[in-house]
């Protein structure tokens, strides 16, 4: 069955669907994204998805191109003509073509690009042996909370996380705390069982998956701090992992050349890990 996206208006084959030369999200990264998981048919979190969105855009002063009730109908309508059980929504929307020029067009609007594809990337090895992270500095701008398609750091970054045979790459600011990973966001679990992660400011993207984990720490009475750590903090951790809505939560066991919990996922961990995937079964 061939893919089908969604471009400018439009539903088409891939490999007919293009943008225009001049749009902004190719010249500039002028633009914002999503990923949303889709798990038996049903999208996961899409509201929280769809708010994080709207901000983005907002943050960046780009015109939405329908309001998110038409969103959630061509939304469901990509994940139809793809026959999404089990799978990935992706979300684009640039500020849209125009001669180039780095200040705002006047004319130009916005572009919604929207693909979809069966089965998500996980790996069930990764989640029952755990991951590598390596640690790298973070090189990126100061507003890492807006979901901006410009992600160039990200992609060095990830490329060094796998030619170093590790999974992630967790990025350190110039005060040696964590921020997050290329991709993911960054725990530990310190003494007393209590799980660490940094506050949702501007140097990191508040993950969809972060909010639910911590929907589910403050419902199962885990103990929890949203504070910085440093990497010798985390190389010292009980238990670390990360988690993003294409991966969920893996637990972590290598941190550069330090193992985690004696290289084996930790019990929290799992525990979460559990709590999350039972919690994204039940929507719809
Ligand atoms: N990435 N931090 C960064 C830098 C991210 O790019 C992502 C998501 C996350 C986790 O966010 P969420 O839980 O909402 O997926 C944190 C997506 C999946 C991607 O770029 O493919």
């Amino acid at each position: 069955m061939s893919r089908v996206g969604y471009v400018g208006g439009s539903y088409l084959p891939h490999r007919s669907a293009a943008v225009h030369i001049e749009d902004r999200g190719y010249q500039f990264a002028d633009g914002v994204y999503e990923v949303l998981a889709v798990i038996g048919g049903h999208l996961v979190d899409e509201k929280p998805h769809l708010a994080r969105l709207s901000r983005s855009l907002a943050e960046l002063r780009i015109a939405a191109p329908m309001s998110n009730p038409a969103l959630n109908v061509v939304v469901r309508e990509v994940i139809r003509r793809n026959a999404v059980r089990n799978g990935i929504v992706y979300l684009q929307i640039t500020r849209g073509s125009a001669p180039r020029d780095h200040a705002f067009p006047t004319a130009a609007r916005p572009v919604l690009v929207i693909t979809a594809c069966r089965n998500r990337p996980t790996n069930p090895r990764a989640a029952a042996e755990g991951v590598a992270v390596i640690i790298i500095p973070d090189i990126r701008w100061q507003r890492c909370d807006i979901k901006s398609v410009s992600l160039l750091p990200n992609v060095l970054g990830k490329q060094r996380a796998k030619k170093a045979g590790a999974f992630e790459a967790w990025q350190i600011d110039r005060d040696g705390q964590v921020t997050e990973g290329t991709s993911t966001n960054a725990w530990i679990v310190i003494a007393d069982a209590t799980v660490v992660t940094r506050q949702a400011d501007n140097a990191i993207l508040n993950g969809v998956t972060r909010l639910a984990v911590l929907d589910i720490i403050g419902r199962e009475g885990y103990r929890l701090v949203e504070r910085p750590f440093t990497v010798a903090e985390a190389k010292t951790a009980r238990e670390a992992f990360l988690t993003s809505t294409t991966v969920e939560l893996l637990p972590i066991v290598k941190i550069d050349e330090e193992l985690i919990a004696d290289r084996l996922p930790g019990p929290l961990s799992r525990k979460l890990r559990e709590f999350y995937q039972a919690d994204a079964a039940a929507v719809g």
